[in-house]
């Protein structure tokens, strides 16, 4: 009975011991904080600035020739999945011109040789992954880019 009671001890300060050898030590990047913030895990960020859309023209320029062209409207309701693509309803070559919308680029519908195709290549199927509507933000960091001719 005694010999019990002292290894249940040894075997309680081991767990202890384990506890605090495993517990992370605080990490402090000076100067570096998350978009959070620096808060505490109970607060509460005030909600992040909303910003709009840029709507107000008919297409944005481009800045070189290969930019996938900026989309000039909205999109938040555009589902694209498995089932559906609603940009494919008004842009894809089968229907854009009853839509009166621009056909996707001609790049979008050629196979790996770099032949026509009718239907779309789906390595593009996930328009959003290159086009991309834009906002009035202010850039995060300056920069001094400037598009070619
Ligand atoms: C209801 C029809 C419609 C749907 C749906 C639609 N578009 Fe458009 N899109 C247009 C029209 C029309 C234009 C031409 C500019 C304008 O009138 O806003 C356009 C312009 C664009 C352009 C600019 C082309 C250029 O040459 O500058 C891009 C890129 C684009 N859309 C991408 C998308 C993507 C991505 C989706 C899905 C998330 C989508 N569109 C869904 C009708 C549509
Ligand atoms: C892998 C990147 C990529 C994906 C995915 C993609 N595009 Fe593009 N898109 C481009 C690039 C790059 C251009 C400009 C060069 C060109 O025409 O290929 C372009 C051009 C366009 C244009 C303008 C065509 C013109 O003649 O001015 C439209 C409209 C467009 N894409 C719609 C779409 C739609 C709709 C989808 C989804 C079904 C889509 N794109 C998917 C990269 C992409």
């Amino acid at each position: 009975m005694k010999r019990m009671i002292v290894s249940t001890t040894t075997g309680l300060a081991l767990a202890l011991a384990l506890t605090i050898s495993l517990t992370p030590a605080t990490v402090s990047a000076e100067g570096a904080s998350s978009l959070r913030g620096d808060l505490a895990l109970p607060e509460v960020k005030s909600p992040p600035q909303v910003f709009k859309l840029k709507l107000d023209q008919d297409k944005f320029e481009r800045n070189f020739k290969t930019q996938p062209p900026l989309v000039p409207h909205k999109v938040a309701k555009y589902r694209v999945n498995l089932k559906v693509n609603r940009c494919l309803k008004c842009h894809d070559k089968a229907n854009y011109k009853e839509e009166e919308s621009p056909m996707a680029g001609k790049s979008h519908y050629m196979d790996a040789s770099g032949k026509e195709t009718a239907k779309l290549n789906m390595k593009r199927y996930f328009c959003m992954q290159c086009h991309v509507p834009q906002t009035d933000a202010k850039p995060l960091v300056a920069n001094t880019f400037k598009g070619t001719k």
